[in-house]
């Protein structure tokens, strides 16, 4: 493996939909083979930038763990921890709050979003960009796997190990996107949005735990067009496009190879087939999701391990910033 850190962070929202699988945490699983060391954090402390409910909140914590040792996160080679618990977050969040300029905030996309809506979100919604640099720069993480939409948030953690740095001496290394290759999983019944796990509209979504039958529902009344062939033409036909590239991405084929293999099929007869291709790539994740949902035990025994290794690295990051800043 490279030589390098990697982190990442998911919010624990309960177990992942398939465009957070294929888009992120697939790739995820991948890394744990080409870096020499790997984190993943559920950032409990970003969730809270909304109201939660305290029980859901600590449910879907253990959730989002078992999703993600489901899908391929092995505590033997990553770093697997609940953010809230190492309390360095917080404390190098707000040493960064204090480097960091109205104006460097209200430029990032989650401002400008926020700011067009009508009630006033809390501090901690404008703020969250900089507890992700500190979650980054923590653990003087050399790599982040992030999604385009994510981008401007980790040049605003590069930005700030700079400042940092020029400030206090050099501490943090600059860390670098690995940005996602994969094509966004769109909602299946409005091709336009991504897929999300906030589609107000039933059957849009595909999480992980879906069933076979729920499977099959949502791809069956999945939208497309009147037109029959199966083409991939993401401009004029998302829908069917939307279809392509999910059956290219679960089957691990190009989208010209599930093109070809679809000649002569009618829409509705691919989605049978792109169906029980997602039934089956998904059928081992939602199985081993039910066995560890039952066994909190085990959930909490990773989490505290996990918890254990990424402390000792916090501990001694901040003993070097603490330092630096001359506390
Ligand atoms: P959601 O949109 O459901 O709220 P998040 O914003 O919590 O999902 O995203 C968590 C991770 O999953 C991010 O890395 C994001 O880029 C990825 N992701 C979310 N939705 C999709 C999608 N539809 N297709 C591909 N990747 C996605
Ligand atoms: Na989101």
């Amino acid at each position: 493996p490279a030589v390098g850190r990697v982190f990442s962070g998911i919010q624990p929202t309960g177990v992942p939909h398939l465009g957070n699988y294929l888009g992120a945490l697939e790739s995820w699983v991948t890394l744990q083979d080409e870096y020499s060391s790997v984190l993943y954090s559920i950032v409990d402390l970003h969730s809270i930038t909304q109201p939660q409910d305290p029980q859901l909140l600590r449910d879907n914590i253990l959730d989002m763990a078992a999703s993600l040792l489901a899908c391929g996160i092995d505590p033997a080679r990553a770093v697997l921890f609940q953010q809230s618990v190492v309390q360095e977050h917080a404390e190098l969040c707000w040493i960064l709050g204090c480097l960091t300029s109205l104006p460097r905030l209200r430029h990032l996309p989650q401002w400008k979003m926020k700011s067009k809506q009508k009630s006033e979100g809390s501090v901690g919604l404008y703020t969250y960009p900089v507890l992700q640099a500190a979650d980054i720069l923590l653990y003087k993480s050399t790599h982040v796997p992030v999604g385009e939409d994510q981008v401007q948030h980790l040049e605003l953690a590069q930005n700030l190990a700079r400042v940092f740095n020029t400030r206090y001496g050099p501490v943090f290394p600059q860390p670098r996107a690995l940005l996602s290759s994969t094509q966004k999983v769109k909602s299946l019944r409005d091709p336009s949005s991504k897929m999300s796990k906030s589609d107000p509209q039933t059957l849009a979504t595909i999480f992980l735990t879906d069933t076979p039958d729920d499977i099959v529902l949502k791809i069956r009344r999945a939208v497309t067009d009147f037109t029959s062939e199966v083409t991939f033409d993401p401009e004029n036909r998302p829908g069917v496009a939307n279809l392509v590239s999910l059956h290219a991405a679960v089957t691990g084929c190009t989208v010209d190879e599930v093109v070809g293999l679809s000649v002569g099929l009618d829409t509705g007869e691919y989605k049978g087939v792109v169906a029980e291709a997602v039934v089956e790539r998904l059928r081992p994740i939602r199985t081993e999701i039910q066995r560890l949902r039952a066994d909190r035990a085990y959930l909490h025994s990773v989490l505290e391990q996990g918890a254990e290794t990424a402390r000792c690295l916090a501990t001694m990051v901040m003993e070097e910033v603490r330092k630096r800043v001359g506390f």
